[in-house]
């Protein structure tokens, strides 16, 4: 089938991003600029609508008025998804030769944004869910722990990054994290792609944005955890610790010269859904309709892993000796398409649209895969072999653009990584150029290829 004819067809149960479940979350001003002439609404940057970095127009005012109603002293719209916005927080934050801190779960964006700015990605190991293969949150010990480590490898540390909440909707407590990195005289920026819906303080028992507890820089991803269009994401400051000049240069480096006024307008009034009454009602009621879900399906003996994010279900596969990759296919025949399958869970994305009449036939679906597999023993992962804080052997950036040979996972033993080895979802890299393959390294990826058998290849690029 053609990309068109795909695009105009939708015959399965969406439980995957964008949020806006193929436009039924949209907010109502967007569905109605859509409803108008078919592009009327692609218009460039003219005097009047302005753009992200121009101090005058539209946009400008826009961003203001979403900074001041979320409390921030600065905002601004992105088209490039959160990846832009986080790789433009970072070149911001830290010069060539700078390291940033920033734990084993970063997205790879992060690990991008070092290799083209010259930073060092000085990466500490977090803690490890064994039964499931996720990387978890941690508390302020282990931050302390890492700080000691950190700065006995490396002098000069500008800023540290954080992820939270997780893909999988794991939350940590921000607010000691904050306060612990503040308490060294860094910035920290937050990669919140995953917590955009946060900033509505909805209920008291929700995790809160990091923005409430005074992080530097805040990342959202507005179409992965608000009713955005596919690669709008926002970027929110606060403090004095980084320079908006230094913010700005940094996003006109990496940011397209022609931004797309459709994104910036689904910018603006996504954000607004998360603070106005209207879209603040709705996001209560798909709350309280996912945890619905969530207890239907519990009760019915489907095994859904805790998290902190209603909107996030976590089917625990590897409990009944299933790949969550094996297990997204049964689903996908059957017509539910999930977000994030992984070796040990398959994680779906209710977004901000209903999904009422589901309950039965995930049940169902569930059922017959553990039927037709049969009662399998659960099966746990290995820790994988980090160590608590370690700073790639050569430079990434070096090593990426580096000459380099492909060769055996097995004869790899001792060469230096020229690439990045990454599944994607989640996009979290299992190794990054310039690091030692060492035996640990070289085992842990073999084994691991076992689990992602179509996204971990039997060879390495190395530098030659
Ligand atoms: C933790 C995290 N940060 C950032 C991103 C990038 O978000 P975007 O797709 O909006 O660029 C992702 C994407 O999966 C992510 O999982």
């Amino acid at each position: 089938m053609g990309l068109l004819k795909l695009l105009s067809v939708n015959r399965s149960e969406n439980l995957f991003l964008p949020a806006h479940g193929r436009g039924n979350a949209l907010p109502c001003k967007i569905k109605k600029l859509l409803k108008l002439r078919p592009g009327i609404w692609d218009l460039p940057e003219l005097f009047e609508i302005g753009g992200p970095l121009i101090s005058e127009g539209a946009i400008a005012e826009s961003q203001k008025s979403s900074a001041y109603e979320v409390g921030v002293d600065r905002c601004w719209y992105g088209v490039n998804g959160a990846t832009g916005l986080l790789q433009s927080s970072l070149l911001a934050l830290a010069r060539p030769g700078q390291a940033v801190l920033m734990p084993r779960n970063i997205h790879k964006s992060c690990i991008q944004a070092c290799l083209f700015g010259g930073l060092i990605p000085l990466l500490f190991d977090v803690p490890y869910l064994t039964d499931r293969g996720h990387a978890s949150v941690f508390d302020k010990k282990w931050l302390q722990r890492v700080f000691k480590k950190a700065k006995e490898i490396e002098e000069d540390i500008a800023a540290v990054v954080l992820v939270n909440p997780t893909y999988q909707g794991y939350s940590a407590d921000m607010e000691s994290l904050i306060k612990e990195i503040h308490s060294h005289s860094l910035p920290v920026l937050v990669d919140e792609a995953h917590g955009a819906y946060l900033i509505s303080q909805i209920r008291p028992d929700l995790p809160r944005s990091a923005i409430s507890f005074g992080a530097d820089l805040v990342v959202h991803s507005l179409h992965k955890s608000a009713p955005g269009l596919v690669q709008s994401a926002v970027l929110w400051s606060q403090g004095d610790k980084v320079d908006p000049f230094k913010i700005e240069r940094s996003i006109e480096l990496l940011q397209t010269s022609s931004p797309s006024s459709l994104l910036l307008a689904s910018c603006e009034s996504s954000i607004k859904e998360l603070i106005e009454s209207k879209g603040l009602k709705r996001l209560k009621s798909r709350i309280e309709e996912a945890e619905l879900l969530k207890d239907f399906l519990i009760n019915k003996e489907v095994p859904l892993l805790k998290n902190s994010d209603p909107l996030r279900i976590i089917l625990h596969t590897s409990k009944f000796g299933l790949s969550g990759i094996e297990v997204d296919k049964r689903f996908i025949k059957k017509r539910i398409i999930g977000e994030l399958a992984e070796p040990g869970t398959l994680t779906f994305c209710l977004g901000l649209s209903s999904h009422k009449k589901i309950g039965k036939k995930f049940v169902r679906i569930w059922n017959e895969i553990l039927t037709n597999f049969g009662q399998q023993k659960s099966f746990f992962f290995k820790r994988p072999p980090f160590s608590i804080v370690s700073k790639p052997y050569k430079p990434c950036s070096y090593s990426w653009g580096s000459d380099f040979e492909k060769v055996n996972l097995q004869e790899s033993i001792g060469r230096i990584s020229a690439e990045m080895v990454c599944p994607y979802p989640p996009g979290i890299p299992f190794l990054i150029p310039g690091e030692i393959l060492d035996q640990a390294r070289v085992d842990w990826l073999i084994e691991q290829k076992c689990f992602w058998p179509e996204q971990i290849s039997d060879f390495v690029r190395v530098i030659s």
